[in-house]
């Protein structure tokens, strides 16, 4: 696996791989790699593509009040498990290779972006949409891989590559889970063993929610059933809503592609899931 951290070596590895008539994939992270970022990468290795996968702690996604100096870092290890994974090249930008001085752009993406993790945590997917641009305009993929996890992250990233008329492929993957159902996470690292424990009252509340909404039963009451579950738990809940799997717009018609979203804290560590219904 090639490892490079300037955009020079960058370009000159993918031409090369343009010359072979070599497709490229990308699968972006931010690093901490767990077994959800290595299903990116298998869903990505396809004959006659390259993948390329970035790890970039991008400083533009952080709110002022939130954890960026504490997020994990492991770039030997997240290399190791990249190669293993038969990644063919790791991008390692730094941040004055991503944000040079001077550096003036934001991209924006509204509507998709204004509910839920965006009223959330304000400014959290103009810093997505900023980097991942950046990511595309500098490895030009056909084809870059996503996980579900971050659904709503997924609908801004698939809206831009529209608007912008991105020539890339998004696939989005399913999310990978422990055993009892706990979506795997970069964040879980910071649950104690009893938060870790009633950290799955998460998947089941929306998995209960999700199949009442599909058999029928009132939108709302199996919205105010899972805040009960969770808040039992010992959660407290920043939001479970039903909202359109494209638009993220709340309360869809029943014919159309739905997903239920949720976000609650279980102390200090802030966990986010989605279920199709
Ligand atoms: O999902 C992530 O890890 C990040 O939000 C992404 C897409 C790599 C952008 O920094």
């Amino acid at each position: 696996m090639l490892t490079i951290r300037e955009l020079a070596p960058l370009r000159e590895a993918l031409a090369a791989w343009g010359s072979e008539g070599a497709r490229v994939a990308l699968v972006p992270t931010m690093g901490a790699h767990h077994a959800g970022h290595m299903a990116l990468v298998e869903a990505a290795r396809r004959p006659g593509t390259k993948v390329v996968a970035s790890i970039f702690v991008n400083p533009k996604q952080f709110g002022a009040n939130e954890d960026l100096s504490r997020y994990p870092r492991k770039e030997m290890a997240d290399l190791r498990m990249l190669s293993e994974a038969g990644c063919d090249l790791a991008w390692l930008p730094s941040a004055e290779e991503m944000y040079p001085a001077g550096f003036a752009t934001n991209v924006s993406v509204s509507r998709v972006s204004d509910r839920f993790d965006g009223a959330a945590r304000p400014g959290h997917f103009d810093g997505v949409a900023t980097v991942v641009a950046k990511l595309f305009n500098q490895v030009r993929p056909d084809a870059a891989y996503f996980g579900e996890k971050d659904f709503q992250q997924l609908a801004v990233i698939r809206r831009m590559v529209a608007d912008l008329d991105f020539a890339v492929e998004i696939v989005g993957v399913p999310t990978q889970r422990e055993d009892d159902g706990l979506a795997l996470s970069s964040r879980n690292v910071y649950l104690d063993d009893d938060e870790r424990a009633r950290a799955v009252a998460l998947p089941r509340a929306l998995g209960v929610a999700a199949r009442a909404i599909a058999r029928g039963d009132a939108v709302e009451d199996a919205l105010n059933d899972a805040r009960t579950a969770l808040a039992g738990a010992g959660f407290t809940v920043d939001y479970v809503a039903l909202a359109d799997a494209e638009t993220l717009i709340p309360d869809p018609a029943p014919d159309r592609p739905r997903r239920l979203l949720a976000a609650a804290r279980m102390g200090a560590t802030r966990l986010i899931d989605n279920v199709a219904v």
